[in-house]
């Protein structure tokens, strides 16, 4: 390791066999959470003992987390403890939003708030170690784990990396309520092919290096612990065997110090992938710089053989082990195995009240107003609502993709939820529609529960039940969209829209004429041009958590006014993917007035601008922007240039927005991006309150890799905005002197 060896690591080393260095390496899962592929692993007892474990995952609660250090510290020849992992990926037993909910809020300390509590919950119940963040920059929607990110932007996905590390991880791993974090998957996950998940992913250098790595890099410059790998290949190699990634870039580029682990059985897969059998493949990985395997038991079964062969060096494996003990070190397992094994503490520090309203107030921090009609919102909390559709009564699709550690019984539906924030309110509800009509997409929808459940009831006998209410009641709540494993991992979909079930229900709802607010759930941004056509209101709330319901009473009744941004573009169509804001202009850029051109850049039946930008999101009030200026039009080589713009809450209700800045660097020796997001802060504004906003900005910031992959800023003219959204026009330029 690059850092300085530790003496107790040195003396436990000292006494290994080749055998109890290649145990640490490995990584079981006796099945306890949920299985991701198709292997688990078994007499994981028998392993521990022979001292062939290096870490579990999918064990909790402190009582098993201590039986099973007990047969490592016990029944192991060495006594050496275990890594006990876990997927904490939005919240532990208190589930916050689905991570690109919570990106949303913009807000880094609430982003870091939840991770400290997440690792509270979890250490509680004896997890030390973590696979999050994931930070995997996705600009496909089709990719069912957009979801558990932050959407497409390098700048904004670095902050929120940064944010969520120090959260899991504080100041001190060795404090009993902070765990270590893993940041994955690296590298490239999210730009697999036709957003197909666990696809190829084939792109350059440049492009990794400005656009996918920046916050793989930010969690390693925040002291992340381990790095995950991915299952794609990079340069035709799978990450988990590719030494360029894992060595040159990750080690030496980057100065990482911690230890890679693969994906679950990823080493393996790459046998699949046609890089050889079980023993190449295992040496191939130890090899490029992998430290702990996954599941897959590759490394087990397969190294010694190749050290014995010559094809694996035994100082390889001695560098892997001491990274892992390392790890055990920081997390002060080595002095006491049982840190994380106090039975008093899930009871004082797990789904705490405290917990729960912090999950209800991230929810709502998340929400994104996509669209006012007729100033419906909010709702008078003596209204008489119809409120309809699928996912509004129905806890098994409020805790989203990936929260095996929740349980969705406790969470709160949006009937009850609305009932609690506005009980003088008459509120009746109907199903309307099912989530699909479609059984064969439902199955395999329901891998790990009852998500999309099939009425009884024929579609028309539904659809007329909530038109029968709809004519009854003042208003429309209709909640709709995607249930919860229609996102997140082997969930990729063609078809981006709401399901034709749903989209029916909609038109006829919004065919009353009654007022209509569409409360949309989704792990994913949706193409909902025909929706956003439709005389409704629409409020995004992705998957929202364990306090689900609340959190939409809380905005949809006003007590609190909805500040989400998006994190990703919203497409027109499917046609657009992928899609992103910092697209570069071209050699024949469209016309300015977005009309079609022979012989530009455009399509013949679609506009090239999202339907929804990046950075959009609406508030109950209004903010105007005015004075956007640079303190001077000069920015020298040490220097900082102030860019400020004033923002005015001009609308009837008190309201935050997040205010961005954006720049176009002009003239570079690579082509530029169109856009880039620079900064930007959270701002509360009163009714009728103006607020000056500034950024500063040196060239360190206006820095990009060049062709020779070097971080440098050229000299030159910049042009920049500030706006609350990303389609903004440019309102000002400065220069970057030599
Ligand atoms: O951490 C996850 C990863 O994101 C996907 N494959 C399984 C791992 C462990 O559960």
């Amino acid at each position: 390791s690059a850092q300085e060896k530790i003496p107790q690591v040195e003396k436990l080393l000292a006494k290994m066999t080749l055998e109890e260095k290649i145990g640490q390496l490995n990584l079981l899962t006796p099945g306890g959470g949920i299985a991701t592929g198709s292997v688990v692993s078994e007499d994981v007892e028998t392993k521990i003992k022979a001292g062939n474990v290096g870490g579990v995952f999918g064990v909790s609660s402190p009582d098993k987390v201590r039986q099973a250090q007990d047969i490592a510290v016990k029944s192991s020849r060495l006594g050496i403890p275990l890594l006990i992992g876990s997927d904490i990926i939005h919240g532990y037993k208190t589930t916050y939003p689905i991570p690109l909910g919570l990106s949303s809020s913009w807000d880094m300390e609430l982003i870091k708030n939840g991770a400290q509590i997440a690792a509270k919950e979890a250490t509680a119940d004896g997890i030390n170690w973590n696979f999050s963040p994931m930070v995997d920059i996705a600009r496909d929607p089709r990719w069912g784990r957009i979801a558990e990110g932050a959407g497409e932007d390098p700048y904004l996905g670095s902050q929120v990396a940064i944010a969520m590390v120090q959260g899991y991880q504080g100041e001190d791993l060795t404090q009993p309520n902070t765990m270590m974090a893993t940041v994955k998957h690296m590298a490239l996950y999210g730009a697999a092919e036709a957003g197909r998940d666990y696809n190829s992913v084939d792109m350059s250098r440049l492009k990794m290096f400005n656009e996918y790595f920046p916050p793989y890099k930010a969690a390693v410059d925040a002291g992340v612990g381990s790095v995950m790998t991915s299952f794609n290949d990079i340069d035709g190699i799978p990450a988990s065997g590719n030494k360029w990634l894992l060595t040159d870039l990750l080690r030496e580029r980057w100065g990482f110090d911690g230890f890679v682990v693969s994906d679950y059985t990823s080493v393996n897969e790459m046998i699949a992938h046609g890089l050889g059998d079980l023993q190449a493949v295992s040496a191939l990985a130890i090899n490029a710089g992998l430290d702990m395997d996954m599941v897959g038991e590759g490394f087990l079964t397969t190294l010694k053989k190749s050290v014995d062969e010559g094809k694996v060096s035994e100082e390889q494996i001695t560098i892997a082990a001491r990274r892992i003990l390392e790890a055990k070190h920081k997390l002060g397992l080595l002095d006491d195995p049982y840190r994380y094994s106090d039975e008093s503490r899930p009871e004082k520090d797990i789904l705490t009240e405290e917990n729960r309203s912090f999950a209800r107030k991230a929810a709502t921090r998340s929400f994104v107003l996509l669209k006012k009609h007729e100033n419906t919102l909010p709702l008078a909390k003596n209204s008489n609502i119809a409120l309809i559709g699928p996912l509004a009564d129905n806890k098994n699709n409020m805790l989203g993709t990936w929260a095996p550690t929740g349980d969705p019984s406790l969470s709160i539906p949006v009937l009850e939820g609305l009932k609690n924030v506005a009980p003088n309110a008459t509120i009746n509800y109907a199903k309307g529609a099912n989530i699909s009509d479609d059984s064969t997409f439902a199955k395999k929808v329901n891998v790990f529960g009852p998500r999309i459940q099939i009425s009884e009831e024929s579609p028309e006998t539904l659809l007329k039940e909530a038109l029968d209410l709809a004519k009854k009641s003042e208003m429309i709540v209709a909640v709709v969209g995607e249930a919860t494993e229609m996102s997140g991992e082997a969930a990729s979909r063609t078809d981006i829209t709401i399901p034709d079930s749903q989209k029916k229900l909609i038109r006829e709802l919004a065919n009353t004429g009654k007022p209509v607010v569409l409360v949309l759930m989704s792990g994913r941004p949706l193409d909902i041009s025909e929706e956003m056509d439709l005389p409704v209101s629409i409020l995004q709330i992705w998957h929202p958590g364990v306090e689900a319901g609340n959190a939409v009473g809380d905005v949809l009744f006003g007590n609190y006014n909805p500040s989400g941004k998006l994190t990703n573009s919203w497409p027109r169509s499917v046609g657009q993917v992928p899609i992103h804001y910092r697209m570069k202009t071209t050699g024949r850029p469209e016309p300015e007035s977005g009309e079609f051109q022979k012989f530009k850049t455009n399509y013949l039946d679609s506009p090239n601008s999202p339907l929804l930008a990046f950075g959009y999101g609406l508030s109950y009030t209004n903010f105007e922007y005015s004075d956007v200026k640079a303190s001077s039009n000069e920015l020298g080589a040490n220097a900082t240039v102030s860019l400020s713009a004033t923002v005015t809450n001009t609308g009837d209700f008190d309201g935050e927005e997040t205010v961005q800045l954006y720049i176009h660097d002009k003239v570079r020796s690579i082509t530029p991006p169109g856009k880039e997001l620079k900064g930007f802060k959270k701002i509360m504004l009163k009714k009728g309150e103006s607020k000056t906003v500034t950024f500063e900005i040196s060239a360190e910031d206006l820095k990009f890799y060049n062709s020779d992959l070097k971080y440098v800023s050229e000299p030159g003219e910049f042009d920049f905005f500030i706006a609350g959204s990303s389609d903004a026009d440019f309102k000002g330029s400065f220069t970057l002197k030599k």
